[in-house]
């Protein structure tokens, strides 16, 4: 499949590419998809896919045969195998799509796919409207010397706290579901994570955590952060625990050679806020909408 450069360039407004997510902006361009679905039709996972951390194949796939591409609109829809199945429809055009017609296109995706369930995303340089959409802000982090003086007194990691310390690493992640901490809190039990984890500590208990911190080359062999798990318990929030985490996370990724990291925040919410007060460029926003 080959994708016109012309028409592919006139509609990506942000880098989020199909099964890879947000790339670095340098990388955006027709040679990316066309590597994205050269993977689906191998099956292969690209050596750049920061998936590949916590898996050895890769769960989303490109539907190569249902793939639109015209002048100014791009459609290229994709299925998670994970769970019960996801279809996920990528927009690329230059106005807010028909999510009418592309919803109903997904339920028949999802139907002919055998997917539970169904998404239509698409890329603004501004914020959808509330009421429509959900909208994540993509940001990049790029790392500067003096990111190495930001560790924090009262961060510590949590390999290095003592054992009744880092029994209370659970408890906070129960405390968050929404993000993501279980599934870390379980595979690093199993001992299966690829970096520290850092934890905000007070009176030995942990009340926040951020991690794993890991560094990978991208696509052109720059070194890139990994994103992290980050919550802080609902109790213990707007303290200073958020900001000093992310702050020995960066702090971690400067010493580490790191040059740059790719983040999405939920708009309107905590963390894009703390990530905008950093100083980290927004990149565009991803709007979706459940079909
Ligand atoms: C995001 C989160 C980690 C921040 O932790 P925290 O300990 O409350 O953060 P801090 O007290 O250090 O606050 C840092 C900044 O976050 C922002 N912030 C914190 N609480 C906020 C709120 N309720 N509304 C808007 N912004 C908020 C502010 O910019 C704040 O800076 P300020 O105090 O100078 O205004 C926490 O809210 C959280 O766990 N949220 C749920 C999970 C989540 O969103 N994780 C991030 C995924 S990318």
């Amino acid at each position: 499949m080959r994708f016109r450069p012309s028409w592919l360039r006139r509609v990506l407004q942000v880098p989020v590419v199909p099964t890879l997510g947000l790339v670095h902006p340098d990388t955006l361009g027709p040679e990316i998809f066309e590597e994205v679905v050269a993977a689906a039709r191998t099956g292969q996972m690209l050596p750049f896919d920061k998936e590949r951390r916590w898996s050895a194949t890769k769960s989303e796939t490109v539907l190569v045969g249902e793939i639109v591409h015209r002048p100014d609109l791009t459609i290229i829809p994709t299925l998670n195998h994970r769970g019960t199945g996801m279809i996920k429809i990528h927009v690329y055009g230059p106005a807010e799509p028909d999510t009418t017609a592309l919803r109903a296109a997904t339920h028949r995706w999802c139907a002919g796919y055998g997917a539970a369930t169904g998404r239509v995303i698409w890329f603004t340089p501004e914020p959808p409207p509330t009421d429509t959409a959900t909208g994540t802000r993509a940001l990049i982090k790029t790392f500067a010397q003096e990111d190495r003086s930001g560790a924090a007194e009262r961060i510590r990691e949590l390999d290095a706290c003592p054992p009744s310390t880092q029994d209370t690493f659970v408890q906070l992640a129960q405390q968050v579901p929404e993000t993501g901490l279980g599934f870390l809190c379980r595979r690093w039990r199993e001992g299966r994570v690829d970096g520290p984890i850092f934890a905000a500590v007070d009176d030995g208990v942990v009340l926040g955590a951020i991690g794993p911190l890991a560094v990978m080359p991208d696509r052109d062999g720059a070194a890139v952060l990994l994103p992290q798990y980050f919550g802080v318990a609902p109790g213990h929030r707007g303290r200073g625990h958020g900001r000093a985490l992310w702050r020995a996370a960066m702090a971690w990724g400067a010493w580490h050679g790191a040059h740059y990291q790719l983040l999405q925040a939920a708009a309107g919410g905590p963390s894009e806020s703390l990530f905008c007060s950093e100083g980290l460029t927004t990149l565009g926003f991803t709007c979706a909408v459940a079909a």
